[in-house]
Order: structure tokens, then sequence, then C-alpha cells
């Protein structure tokens, strides 16, 4: 019997496949950093670090501050920098409770894979330190061919039937999870500190014979792939990429043009 899609999305992942785009899926992380106002910070911590580059970042931004990178993939873990003075914290987030207060929360690419966020982004902003930032960014591409093909070529029947109700499908898919914009603003507003979002459209040129499909094999698919049965998947990976590549051709100098949209998200404890 198929897996739920939400016991998979979880903590399994290729890091090879996810890194096969490493500097495209870092700049956004990169923007976010350098956003962060000049601050004191003496506790930092990211959540999702995966494999930990962000997290060195913002232990060298910040050199005398005492940073944790939290994660529950062993295997993004694994790929974390050895001997520096960052402590890994292989937990959910989702049971995570630290019992101390934060001066910097930061999260790349990592809360959209976390429900609830009507819940979430008020308890992470009350791990804050009375002049605290949350600083997030997640993707705001649901809507783009790249995850809208996936349930079209699910729906049509190509997996053979799968045992994936469309409900489960949009949670996967992280569809139903990040919230407009101005829901995180009313939900952080009303916390009294000030709160700043902005939305980015990366346009990366991506080489390869179909790089949009190994650009989702490394993260939005994952849990998709993971829940079909044998022989499914393979049905459901040939539809999806002929799809794909006709929504995104080719330029003429062979590259691929991937629009992927991002939301960040700024709240600072103290308004200033
Ligand atoms: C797309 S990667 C981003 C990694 C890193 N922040 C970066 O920008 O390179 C998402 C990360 O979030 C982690 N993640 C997702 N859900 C999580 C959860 N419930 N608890 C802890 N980590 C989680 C995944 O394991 C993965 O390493």
């Amino acid at each position: 019997m198929p897996k739920h899609p939400s016991e998979i999305a979880g903590s399994r992942w290729n890091t090879e496949q996810y890194g096969l785009f490493d500097r495209e899926r870092l700049q956004p992380g990169l923007d976010l950093l350098a956003r962060i106002e000049h601050r004191q910070v003496q506790h930092a911590i990211d959540l999702g670090c995966g494999r930990g580059e962000l997290t060195e970042l913002i232990a060298a931004r910040w050199p005398k501050a005492r940073v944790v990178g939290l994660d529950h993939s062993a295997e993004m873990l694994a790929k974390a920098p050895g001997g520096s003075r960052i402590q890994w914290l292989h937990t959910d987030l989702a049971e995570w409770d630290p019992g101390q207060k934060w001066d910097l929360i930061f999260s790349n690419a990592a809360l959209h894979w976390l429900p609830d966020h009507a819940t979430l982004f008020p308890r992470l902003a009350a791990m804050l330190n009375h002049n605290g930032c949350l600083a997030v960014q997640m993707p705001d591409n649901f809507s783009e061919p790249s995850h809208q093909l996936i349930l079209e070529a699910l729906r049509t029947g190509c997996a053979g039937g799968a045992a994936l109700c469309e409900a489960d499908l949009l949670e996967s898919l992280s569809t139903k999870r990040v919230l407009p914009a101005s829901a995180y603003y009313d939900l952080l507003s009303s916390l009294g500190g000030r709160v700043s979002l902005w939305c980015t459209t990366y346009i990366h040129s991506l080489q390869g014979e179909n790089p949009v499909l190994e650009w989702v094999r490394g993260s939005a698919l994952r849990p998709v792939l993971a829940s079909l049965g044998p022989g499914q998947a393979e049905r459901f990976e040939e539809v999806y990429a002929q799809q794909l590549r006709a929504a995104y051709p080719a330029s003429t100098d062979g590259r691929t043009l991937f629009p992927f949209r991002r939301l960040f998200l700024l709240y600072s404890a103290k308004e200033r």
C-alpha cells in the first residue's frame, strides 16, 4: 500500500540531486541574510539548515554568537561542515521546544514543509528576545507549471490510479501551506513588532536536457515519487517530463529559463 505523502515528505533527502542547482538555491538565502539589519546576536538558529552553508555564513557574520543548525534530515546534516563552532541539532521542527529565546531565527526554503503557519509563525516569533529577528524565505511558486503539472499528470491517471487523494497531493506539494503575504503580515504585526515582506521572482537559466525536471526531482517531487507504487513512478515521470519540457522550452542558446517566485519575511520583535 502506498505511503501517505506526509509520511515521506519528511526527512529523506537525496543531497546529490538537491545539490545540482546549488548556486541557484542558495541565492535567496544570501539575499535574505543581506537584508538583516546590523544587530547584536548572541544566540542564532537556522531552522531546516540542510547542509549548513547558510548556517556557516550566519556564524561568520556574528563571530561571537552561539549558532545552532537544526534539521530532521540525517542525510543533509551528514554533509554539514564538521569542526566548526556550530552546534548541529538533528530534530523535527514540529516537535522542537528550545526552552530558550533567540536573537536570530533564520530559515531558508524550509518552513513550507511544515503545516499550519497560522500557529507556527506566532510560535517562532514568541521565541525571540525583545530585540530579536525572525528571517524567513519560502518558495511561492505553487501555481506555476512546475507544480501544477504534477497534479495534472496524477489527475489524468497516468500514475495508474495512484491511491493519493487530491487533498493529500496538495498537502505533499506544499501548495496549501504557504499563506498569502497579507496573512503573515496580520499574524505578526498583531504581536507588536515590525514586519517587512517582499517577493522576488528569480529567473534561473539552467543547463541540461530537462533541467526543471532535475530541479523538481531534488525537492517537490520527492514525496510524490516515493508515494507511488512500483511502475507508477516511472509512468508518471515520463508524462510529467514531457509536459514540463513543453512548458519550459529551451532558449536559443540551449539553456532553459525557469522563473521561480519566492516570499521573504523579516519580523523584528522590537519596533524601531
Ligand atoms: C530545501 S532544503 C533547504 C536547506 C537550507 N536551508 C538551504 O537553504 O540550503 C529544506 C530543509 O528543510 C528541512 N526540513 C523540512 N521539514 C523539516 C522539519 N519538520 N524539521 C526539521 N527540518 C525540516 C529538510 O530536511 C531540508 O534540509
